[in-house]
């Protein structure tokens, strides 16, 4: 049984609604995130299937590459688990972990090693289990209409402030 909500929060969590109407929207998110990001941070994607969680990840790699004139198409990891992205100082470890049938294979997948110096995306970070690292971004993407309500909790105080700027930006770029 797939779990695709985060863990209840504790007291001290911070939590953001930000509500996407369209892809666009969840793109525009996916940008600003992009100028939020910092090494070691890890942002575990919550959500059912088709919930967004690719696209959002995607806005935020292309976003981040864009900056140092890169494109890439960034597919699903659905079967490789993970993609790996050289973003300069600053890689981008992508994994869907949809698949995994045991924590135990997380360490052939070498995600400590985005967990030192780049950013790990995670989809269904529920598989990760009590590997799952505490400091992180918690994104829950829910289907409410036509379009996706993101619910972001800053798992440890380095999200905190970081959540209320993405909600600020949203809101300044009308989305
Ligand atoms: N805010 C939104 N409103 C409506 N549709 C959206 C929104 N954001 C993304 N979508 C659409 O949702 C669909 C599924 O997205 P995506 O593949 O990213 O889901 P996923 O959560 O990664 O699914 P999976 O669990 O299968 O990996 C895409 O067609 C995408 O365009
Ligand atoms: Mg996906």
């Amino acid at each position: 049984m797939s779990r695709i909500t985060p863990p209840s929060t504790g007291q001290n969590d911070t939590t953001r609604e930000i509500m996407l109407a369209d892809a666009a929207a969840t793109q525009k998110l996916g940008g600003v995130l992009a100028g939020l990001v910092a090494p070691q941070d890890v942002i575990a994607l919550w959500g059912d299937l088709g919930a967004g969680k690719t696209s959002l990840a995607r806005a935020i790699i292309q976003t981040l590459l864009a900056a140092l004139g890169q494109h890439e198409d960034v597919p699903s990891p659905t079967f490789t688990l993970v993609q790996t992205y050289e973003a300069d100082a600053l890689p981008i470890w992508h994994a869907d972990l949809y698949r995994l049938s045991d924590p135990d294979e997380l360490i052939e997948l070498g995600l400590e090693e985005a967990l030192e110096a780049g950013v790990l995306l995670i989809e269904w970070p529920d598989r990760m289990e009590d590997e799952l690292p505490a400091q992180r971004l918690d994104i829950e993407l829910k289907e409410v209409g036509e379009g996706r309500l993101a619910c972001l909790t800053a798992r440890g105080v380095s999200w905190e402030d970081r959540i209320d700027r993405a909600q600020e930006q949203m809101n300044q770029l009308g989305a």
